[in-house]
């Protein structure tokens, strides 16, 4: 295929790669993305899910915890509550003259590492009496034959709770993650003590409470927006399980955390709101927030007269995140942040085309949420989660796409045609099936991908190309979802972006791509023509200049061959090698996938000087490539 490309520019580009951090799915933030290593740290989890899904504070239990020996006896306690949003809490007794504590196994297990760990915990005496109560505490093997780190600490308790705090440094790694954290009597238990609030944090990715390999995975991607906190767990199961900011800020004490919408534990909401923004802007991100729009997945919709609080709600939460100076701004420095966060978009709702949605969004929940948002910050683009039924003044839209790859690839053939009336922006979108089952239902036929395999990861670069090179109307797209931590029914939703368990973290395909569109950006579109359209030699491209003038050249060849492609560039220009950069991605297998037994089955090859293999520059400033079977390939080459 030859492609006569534009020497010159015919359009911006507006395309910024996005990433989608949905909260608790596939306990991808409590148990990932959030670095907290206890389990259930203020006893909120719900037993196999049978919290009243009415109350927003659960009934909580003692999952995750047991006793540290057999006399021991913990139980769960309203009584003494640390705070309204923790009300429970275990008082850890048993035999008054034995050895009594409460170990937790993490999520999934602990890997241990020989870094510093912040150990935090609330305590108290069961008794109210003053009490003196040796203990130690440690990293174990589950077995506690190996001792990773202990300490002793005389705890000196009263009837009120105090907070404790000290450093952790195991002096060796585990080898394995079947190891607990345990707080236990050095001596005779007797009235024991009572906990709250455990918590143990590892370092952190950049000062953030973020686990520092997934954290660092996603800075790599360099994406320009990020989208939070969901996706389904922004809408809740319910009305009273929405996602409440009120809730997700300030001290942990006073986070009730709420029902989950994907695991059957509970949402901490630990990494909260600011929590989110924070890493948002470590990546060097801008946020798109999701307002809850006052919908939720059981199909309730919150009546018209009733909707006023959950729009104030808003309102106070764009003021707290935003303002220069007032109350909610003084709120916010309290909690450790004086200047405002800086973003332009936010979305109200989520896919609101679904289910029972549609009849209320355009009805009256997206203008009485548009009308009262536009009014107080005009500055900010409200992006609509569907343009059907009545939706009226949406700047710019969410769109969501799961698919087969083959799907995803004639969808990219006619990318070229998508109306320019109002921005897209593709917030959700993976290939989750292979469709060689030819599944009637791609969500729950057995075609279901486990895990993003090479021609999903492809079709999903393919559908890239066409953003970018319609990044005039194409604003931004973001894999979904991104997290999937691979402990026993810990996962509600595959394939994933990155896969993981406690102490290791799997790069898919699919990431791949991400982060070759991500660190390979473009700023002007250059209009390109193929000299055999794309539908017939299953050839995908985006051509585009960076911000330093040099043609980026995006190649995705879906084929089982090897295929060779010309770039002849017009307007008088030349193609230059000098200062040329590539990055490739190929594999001999279609179904490949990348994961935590076969990490490194398909790994991308990059150069900061010089041309992939089987390419060169003719006399005339043109470019011949033969690009690999089953390949995406991003060339960077300066123009002269
Ligand atoms: O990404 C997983 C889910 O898919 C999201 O929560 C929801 O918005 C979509 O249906």
């Amino acid at each position: 295929v030859t492609y006569n490309v534009a020497g010159k520019p015919s359009r911006v580009s507006h395309f910024g790669l996005g990433a989608f951090i949905e909260t608790n799915i596939n306990s991808g933030t409590d148990g990932g993305l959030y670095a907290e290593i206890i389990r259930n740290r203020a006893f909120q989890d719900n037993v196999n899910n049978q919290a009243n899904q009415n109350d927003a504070l659960g009934k909580g239990s003692l999952l995750h915890w047991s006793g540290t020996s057999q006399s021991t006896k913990l139980s769960l306690s309203p009584d003494n509550a640390l705070s309204s949003a923790l009300p429970q809490s275990a008082v850890v007794s048993g035999d008054r003259n034995q050895s009594c504590g409460i170990a937790n196994p993490g999520w999934y297990g602990i890997s241990v590492t020989t870094q510093p760990h912040q150990l935090s915990f609330y305590a108290r005496s069961p008794t109210g009496q003053a009490t003196t109560v040796p203990v130690k505490i440690g990293l174990y093997s589950n077995d506690y034959s190996k001792t990773y780190t202990e300490q002793t600490m005389p705890l000196k308790l009263t009837g009120e709770w105090q907070k404790f705090e000290t450093t952790l440094t195991p002096s060796q790694a585990s080898s394995n993650n079947n190891n607990v954290f345990a707080i236990k009597t050095t001596g005779a238990c007797r009235d024991g003590f009572q906990v709250n609030l455990v918590s143990l944090l590892p370092p952190t990715y950049e000062g953030t409470v973020a686990r520092q390999d997934l954290a660092q995975a996603l800075a790599d991607i360099k994406p320009v927006y990020v989208r939070l906190p969901g996706g389904n767990d922004l809408e809740g199961n319910n009305i009273p399980s929405w996602f409440n900011w009120t809730n997700a800020v300030g001290d942990l004490k006073n986070r009730p955390g709420r029902t989950p919408t994907w695991t059957s534990g509970w949402n901490t909401e630990g990494l909260g709101l600011m929590e989110l923004m924070d890493l948002a802007e470590k990546w060097g991100a801008q946020a798109v927030l999701g307002i809850y729009a006052g919908y939720s997945l059981n199909g309730e919709a919150v009546p018209k007269s009733q909707l006023g609080p959950y729009i104030q709600s808003a309102l106070n939460q764009l003021h707290f995140l935003l303002d220069t100076s007032g109350s909610w701004a003084e709120l916010r420095s309290s909690y450790g942040r004086s200047e405002p966060y800086k973003f332009d978009q936010i979305e109200i709702g989520n896919e609101d085309w679904l289910g029972a949605a549609i009849n209320t969004y355009g009805a009256y929940r997206w203008a009485a949420f548009r009308d009262a948002i536009a009014k107080e910050f005009p500055q900010l683009t409200l992006i609509a989660s569907t343009l059907k039924n009545g939706v009226e003044g949406a700047k710019a839209v969410d769109d969501h796409m799961y698919s087969t790859p083959n799907q995803l690839f004639e969808f990219t053939e006619g990318m070229d045609s998508t109306s320019r009336d109002v921005p897209i922006w593709e917030l959700e979108i993976a290939v989750i099936n292979s469709g060689l089952t030819n599944d009637t239902d791609i969500y729950s036929g057995p075609g279901r991908l486990q895990h993003p395999t090479l021609i999903g990861a492809l079709a999903e670069a393919a559908f890239l190309a066409g953003a970018e090179r319609n990044g005039d109307i194409f604003y931004s797209a973001a894999y979904a979802p991104i997290f999937q931590n691979e402990g026993p029914n810990a996962t509600q939703w595959t394939p994933d972006m990155l896969s993981f368990n406690a102490g290791q973290m799997v790069k898919s395909t699919s990431y791949y791509i991400q982060y070759a569109w991500g660190n390979y950006p473009i700023k002007q579109i250059h209009d390109a023509s193929p000299s055999t359209p794309t539908n017939s030699s299953h050839i995908y491209h985006s051509f585009g200049s960076n911000s330093q003038g040099a043609l980026v050249a995006k190649l995705v060849n879906a084929n089982a061959e090897q295929r060779t492609v010309k770039v002849q560039v017009g307007n008088g220009s030349k193609l230059s090698s000098s200062g040329a950069t590539s990055w490739q991605m190929q594999g001999k297998n279609p179904q490949q996938a990348n994961t935590l037994s076969n990490p490194n089955a398909i790994v991308p090859q990059s150069s900061s000087s010089g041309l992939p293999k089987g390419a060169s520059l003719g006399s005339d400033g043109s470019l011949t490539m033969t690009l690999p079977p089953y390949s995406a390939t991003v060339v960077t080459l300066p123009l002269a």
